[in-house]
């Protein structure tokens, strides 16, 4: 080999050396793909489906009003109240030149930004935002009622006080009448109107304005409501009974109707044969023609469950098995510190607290699959502060994931904990398993550590408490951990087993409920299948066999890595370690120079430089060595040596 190979090679080899590890700073293409969602409703329905390029162009600055439900398309409570949501929506449909209902998606990532800047803490969440609100305005929280007529009956009060406050001046009057007499209503009445009504109710009756809202739409017929504490009018009409019905017609004496229904569509059948005998048609689709349409879909999902039924019938004899994956458990990570964590507008006391103690296990007791540098990055960045606020941890987060990529394993999906269909399990079901996993391979760690056993007890509560979406899983969380005294968990083993217990009940309560994915059915764990000494003979637990199980489902070494990409074992800790610097360094200094090089790049390219360069010397030396032993010629090694490196 003469001297122009060696001093190419050596070339070469320095560029290939500078090249792959000055460019780490070059972010890599992530696992883009979040957890898939589809959302809870969908065209079919008349809920009018938000998101993040129409959310504010849609409620901000319009002539109607509009009730938003934030909502999570895995939160159970979500799961129950989409049908209600559907059923109210189309409860009002003939409302919706006056009010709007509509729902946003949290779940989807895209949609994460919204969600954090309304301050969405839980799911579902009602906002009403009133005519031509305007930015910034946050919207009014409204309670989340279960029966329509609650939820009705809120709206209602909203459109009242809004009416009060002078807006929706365009909207049909639903504020009480309040004049003694009749003579003059038609004044102000347009031509069109042929018939005046005339409901008199008790105070605190919505019917009135239900009705009114109903009908508006019908030109010829105008209504207004009268309450029993307009005691003159009811006197000078003879009203007694509430609630009663007069109708006044152009040039027509007034007339009582008989109400024999006292419901919202009761007095609509009442208008509707008053008007028919009059020779008048109403055009039923401006208020009937939806009603008929929320029987079909009652009758379709009834015969899609009836479908589900049997498919699972079908389906039991392959069962799933008993496993623990990784991609599980890095989606659950990934979406509680991508999503959950940053959706919150500021964290800080009680909340900032629980974040650094559920992150310092997690750092400390996650399994990824390349190391947890990552995780104790974020975790030391944390640490440091006494507050932060969702967007930038969001943002640390994800700049923490860019340089140190690849943090996951493989795409983002899920395998234990997939549902049969997208709303089921999912996350709820991930974050369960994580902490199985983590209470598991924390005793294992810590055989003799008697102290702090409840370390990741207390720090799923924390999370749960504080940050999980769902509000009446974290409510339901909170009590039972008071109620099962968590807190009074001295041992490492019986934190597995609080665990498993608690986890136990929560499907106890769960199951038959309509969250439950008809294939994956809420049992209780372990399913005698599975572990059939679980059980002792009498159907009571066994707990000894109970925690054998455990420890071994949810230890590190049966971590399945099904569906995982990248196999191969690149688990280089001196690139980890670099790239720790450099994060850390980034988010300590930041002092930065050209190219999105930190200090650290450039001073760690130098020392690759330097060490190259003696391994080359030490080669060249070898060659040197055989050459002079070979034609045994005593020149000045080194002198060579530099002249092949210039
Ligand atoms: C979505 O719409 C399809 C028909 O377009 C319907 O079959 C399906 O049940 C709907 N899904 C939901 C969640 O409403
Ligand atoms: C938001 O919804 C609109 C209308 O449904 C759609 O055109 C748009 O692509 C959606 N934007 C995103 C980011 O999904
Ligand atoms: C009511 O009476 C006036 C005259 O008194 C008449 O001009 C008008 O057409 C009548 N309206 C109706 C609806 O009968
Ligand atoms: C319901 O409304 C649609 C148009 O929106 C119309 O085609 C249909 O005939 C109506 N059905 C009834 C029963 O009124
Ligand atoms: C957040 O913490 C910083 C100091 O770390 C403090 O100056 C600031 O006032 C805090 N902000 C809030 C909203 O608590
Ligand atoms: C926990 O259980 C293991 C057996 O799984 C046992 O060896 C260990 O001593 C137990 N630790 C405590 C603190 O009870
Ligand atoms: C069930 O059997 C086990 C062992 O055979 C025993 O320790 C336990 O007390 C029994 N439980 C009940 C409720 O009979």
């Amino acid at each position: 080999m003469n001297r122009f190979d060696i001093s190419l090679l050596w070339k070469l080899w320095l560029i290939s050396i500078i090249t792959v590890n000055c460019n780490a700073a070059v972010p890599k293409e992530p696992y883009q793909n979040q957890i898939p969602t589809q959302g809870l409703y969908n065209t079919s329905d008349d809920v009018v489906i938000l998101n993040v390029t129409n959310f504010k162009s849609s409620v901000y600055e319009d002539t109607k009003s509009w009730l938003v439900e934030f909502y999570n398309s895995w939160c159970g409570y979500c799961l129950r109240f989409a049908p209600i949501w559907k059923d109210f929506a189309n409860d009002i449909y003939a409302w919706r030149d006056i009010v709007v209902v509509a729902a946003i998606d949290c779940a989807d990532d895209d949609n994460n930004p919204i969600c954090r800047e309304y301050e969405i803490m839980h799911y579902p969440m009602l906002k009403y935002f009133s005519v031509n609100a305007h930015s910034p305005s946050l919207g009014l929280v409204m309670e989340k009622y279960n029966k329509l007529n609650e939820l009705r009956h809120s709206l209602i009060d909203l459109l009242e006080r809004e009416q009060q406050e002078g807006r929706g001046i365009s909207w049909p009057n639903i504020a009480p009448y309040r004049s003694y007499e009749t003579t003059n209503i038609w004044k102000a009445i347009p031509n069109t109107v042929k018939y005046f009504f005339l409901l008199f109710e008790k105070t605190d009756s919505h019917l009135g304005a239900e009705v009114i809202l109903d009908i508006h739409k019908i030109k010829i017929l105008q209504m207004r409501r009268v309450l029993s504490d307009n005691e003159l009018l009811c006197e000078t009409n003879k009203i007694t009974n509430f609630p009663s019905l007069i109708v006044l017609g152009r040039n027509e004496t007034q007339k009582n109707l008989k109400i024999r229904i006292p419901t919202r569509q009761g007095i609509y059948n009442v208008i509707k044969e008053f008007i028919t005998s009059k020779g008048e048609i109403i055009h039923e689709n401006t208020f009937k023609n939806h009603s008929i349409k929320n029987e079909n879909h009652k009758l379709s999902i009834s015969t899609t469950k009836q479908l589900q039924v049997i498919e699972q019938q079908q389906k039991n004899t392959e069962k799933n098995e008993d496993h623990l994956y990784q991609l599980d458990l890095e989606n659950t990570l990934k979406y509680s510190i991508s999503h959950e964590i940053p959706l919150h507008k500021m964290i800080k006391d009680k909340k900032m607290d629980a974040l650094k103690k559920y992150l310092n296990v997690l750092a400390e007791y996650f399994p990824l699959k390349y190391g947890n540098i990552f995780l104790e990055t974020i975790r030391d960045i944390i640490l440091k502060r006494s507050n932060i606020s969702g967007e930038e941890f969001s943002q640390i987060v994800k700049s923490i994931e860019e340089e140190m990529s690849p943090i996951y394993s493989g795409p983002s999906k899920w395998i234990g904990c997939k549902g049969s269909k997208e709303e089921y399990r999912g996350y709820p079901c991930g974050l369960w398993t994580m902490f199985h996993m983590l209470t598991v391979n924390f005793a294992i760690l810590n055989k003799n550590a008697e102290h702090e056993p409840r370390k990741i007890l207390e720090a799923m509560y924390g999370y749960i408490q504080y940050f999980f979406g769902c509000a009446d899983c974290s409510q339901h969380f909170v009590q039972m951990a008071s109620k099962n005294k968590m807190f009074e968990v001295s041992n490492i083993n019986d934190s597995i087993l609080w665990l498993w217990s608690a986890h136990n009940e929560v499907n106890a309560r769960l199951s038959g409920d309509n969250t439950e994915d008809p294939e994956y059915k809420k049992i209780q764990y372990p399913a005698k299948i599975y572990c059939p000494n679980c059980r002792y003979e009498n159907n009571t637990w066994n707990e000894e066999n109970i925690l054998h199980y455990l420890k071994t489902k949810y230890s590190y070494k049966k971590i399945n890595y099904y569906n995982s990409v990248n196999t191969q074992k690149n688990n280089d800790n001196k690139m980890k370690i670099r790239h720790e610097r450099l994060v850390l360094n980034k988010y300590t200094n930041n002092k930065k120079i050209g190219w999105d090089f930190t200090i650290f790049d450039i001073s760690i390219c130098v020392v690759l430089y330097v060490a190259s360069a003696i391994i080359l010397i030490l080669v060249c030396i070898k060659f040197a060595v055989k050459r002079t032993y070979r034609k045994r010629n005593y020149v000045s090694l080194l002198a060579k040596c530099d002249f092949y490196f210039c």
